[in-house]
C-alpha cells in the first residue's frame, strides 16, 4: 500500500499549475453519451476517477482516445454505437459519479440500467433526487437488485417537465439537465445547484446544440432537442484544487502562485483566507497567496451549496485552523459524516471537539508528525496539509483516496519546497498516474 511521507516545517514557495476540475470532467465525459458525434474535452486531469469513468464509458461502447493529464491533455469520446446500457456495480461502487451516465443513457436510448452507487465514507449519498427528476420527465424507474432500471415510456423519449428539487443537489442537477437536453419540450429545474461545474457542463451542452438558460442560478431552463452534435470544450480549472493549495500556502506561511486559478470560482473563500491574515493577489496567470506572518487568526466556517463555502474545502480549512491563534467553529451542513479527519488530526496534537455537525477547533502552537490514515479524498489532503507544518515526520496511508482527486499532488508540493515523497513498498515512488 502506498503512503505519503512528509517532513514538516518548510515554507512553500513558487508556482503550482492548476489542473482541470475533476467534478466538471466527470459529468462532461458522461455528456458524450448524448450524441453519436465526437466530443473533444481538453484540460482533462489525470486522476483515478477519470480513468474509472473512461472504463465505464468504454464498457458501454464509447470509444475514448487521447490522454488525460500531462502537456495538452485531451480526450476524444465518441458514442456512435452503444453496445450496452448497463453500468455495472463493480465500477459504480468505486466511483459514485458513475450515476451520471443514467440521464444521458435514458435520454438518448430510452433505457438504462445503472447500479445504485451505495454510500461512501462521508455519508449515505442517496440518489432519490436524480430518480425524482427522471420520473417527472416520464421515465419508469424501478430499483431491482441494487440497480436502477429506467425506461422512457412514451415511445422511448422523455418529455420536458418542471422539476423542483427539495434540496440542492449537484449530481441530480447535472443528471436531469443532461436528460432534459434531449427531452421533448421545455424543462425547468427549480432550486438547481449553482456550482461552477454546472455552468461548465451547461456551456458544453450548449456547444453541442442544446438550448439552456439560467445555468449558474437556482432556476435552469432547457429546451429539449431531437439530437445534439459533437463539440470541443475545455474543462474549467479545479476550484477545490485551488483552495487546497491556497490553504497549503497559508498553513506553511509560504508564497504560492496558482497558475490558472480564478477567484470568481471561489467566492468568499479568498476573503476568508484574508481574514486569517493571508494576502491574496490576482496575477495575470492566476492567483498568488501569501500566508500570514505569524499564527493565523481563527475564523468560523459553515459549508453551504455554492456560492457558500465549499464542503470539499472543509477538511483542508480545519487542518489550517488547528494552528490558529484562537478558536474556529467549523460546521458541515452538506454531508452527515464528513469529520473523519478529526481523529487523525487529533493524533497529531490538534485540539478539536465535535458536537453534531459542528467542530470547535482550538488552535495549538504546534502539531506533531504521526502515522495517520486517509479515509476519503478531502480528509486525505487535510492530513497532508497538517503534515506540511507538523514537527517531524507524518506518514499518510491509504493514499489511493488522494489519487482519485489530485493530479501529481506530491510532485506539485515537492516542486514548491515541501519535503514530501510517495513511498511504495518501502521504496520512494513517482506520483501515481491514476
Ligand atoms: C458532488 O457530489 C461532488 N462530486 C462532491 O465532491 C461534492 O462534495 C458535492 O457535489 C457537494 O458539492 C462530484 O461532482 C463528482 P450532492 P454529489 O448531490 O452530486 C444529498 C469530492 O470530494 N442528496 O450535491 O453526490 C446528499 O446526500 C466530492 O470531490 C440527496 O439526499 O453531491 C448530500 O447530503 C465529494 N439525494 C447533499 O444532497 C440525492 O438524490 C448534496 O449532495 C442527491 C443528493
Amino acid at each position: 500500500m502506498d503512503e505519503v511521507r512528509i517532513h514538516g516545517g518548510n515554507r512553500l514557495s513558487g508556482k503550482i499549475p492548476i489542473s482541470g476540475a475533476k467534478n466538471a470532467a466527470l459529468p462532461l465525459m458522461a455528456a458524450s453519451l448524448l450524441t453519436g458525434d465526437s466530443l473533444v474535452l481538453n484540460n482533462v486531469p489525470l486522476l483515478a476517477d477519470i480513468e474509472s469513468m473512461r472504463t465505464l464509458l468504454a464498457g458501454l461502447g464509447t470509444t475514448v482516445s487521447g490522454h488525460a493529464g500531462g502537456a495538452e491533455p485531451s480526450l476524444t469520446l465518441t458514442s456512435a454505437r452503444i453496445a450496452d446500457t448497463e453500468a455495472p456495480y463493480d465500477i459504480v461502487r468505486k466511483m459514485r459519479a458513475s450515476i451520471l451516465v443514467l440521464g444521458p443513457l435514458l435520454a438518448r436510448y430510452g433505457v438504462a440500467r445503472v447500479s445504485l452507487p451505495g454510500g461512501c465514507a462521508i455519508g449515505n449519498r442517496p440518489v432519490d433526487l436524480h430518480l425524482k427528476g427522471l420520473r417527472e420527465m416520464g421515465a419508469s424507474v424501478d430499483l431491482t437488485g441494487g440497480y436502477v432500471e429506467a425506461r422512457a415510456r412514451r415511445g422511448g423519449r422523455l418529455h420536458g417537465a418542471k422539476i423542483a428539487f427539495p434540496l440542492v443537489s449537484v449530481g441530480a442537477t447535472e443528471n436531469v439537465m443532461m436528460a432534459a437536453a434531449l427531452a421533448d419540450g421545455e424543462s425547468v429545474l427549480i432550486n438547481a445547484a449553482r456550482e461552477p461545474e454546472i455552468i461548465d457542463l451547461a456551456n458544453c451542452l450548449i456547444a453541442m446544440g442544446a438550448t439552456i438558460e439560467g445555468h449558474g442560478t437556482d432556476t435552469i431552463r432547457i429546451q429539449g432537442r431531437e439530437s445534439l452534435h459533437g463539440a470541443s470544450h475545455s474543462v474549467v480549472p479545479d476550484r477545490i484544487e485551488v483552495g487546497t493549495y491556497a490553504i497549503a500556502a497559508c498553513v506553511t506561511r509560504g508564497d504560492l502562485e496558482l497558475i490558472g486559478a480564478r477567484t470568481d470560482l471561489l467566492p468568499g473563500v479568498f476573503e476568508i483566507l484574508a481574514d486569517t491574515g493571508a494576502t491574496i493577489i490576482e496575477t495575470e496567470r492566476g492567483v498568488r497567496v501569501k500566508g500570514p506572518d505569524g499564527r493565523p487568526s481563527g475564523v468560523d466556517v459553515m459549508t453551504e451549496p455554492h456560492p457558500g463555502f465549499p464542503t470539499d474545502l472543509q477538511a483542508q480549512m480545519m487542518a489550517y485552523m488547528t494552528g490558529a491563534a484562537g478558536a474556529s467553529m467549523i460546521t458541515e451542513t452538506i454531508f452527515e459524516n464528513r469529520f473523519m479527519h478529526v481523529p487523525e488530526l487529533s493524533r497529531m496534537g490538534a485540539n478539536i471537539t465535535v458536537h453534531g455537525s459542528s467542530a470547535l477547533v482550538r488552535g495549538v502552537a504546534k502539531l506533531t508528525g504521526a502515522p495517520v490514515m486517509a479515509t476519503d479524498l478531502r480528509a486525505s489532503v487535510s492530513l497532508v496539509i497538517a503534515g506540511l507544518v507538523a514537527k517531524g515526520e507524518t506518514t499518510v496511508s491509504r493514499i489511493y483516496h488522494l489519487d482519485r482527486g489530485y493530479e501529481r499532488l506530491v510532485g506539485k508540493l515537492h516542486d514548491c519546497g515541501a519535503v514530501i515523497e510517495r513511498v511504495s513498498d518501502g521504496e520512494v515512488a513517482r506520483d501515481q498516474v491514476a
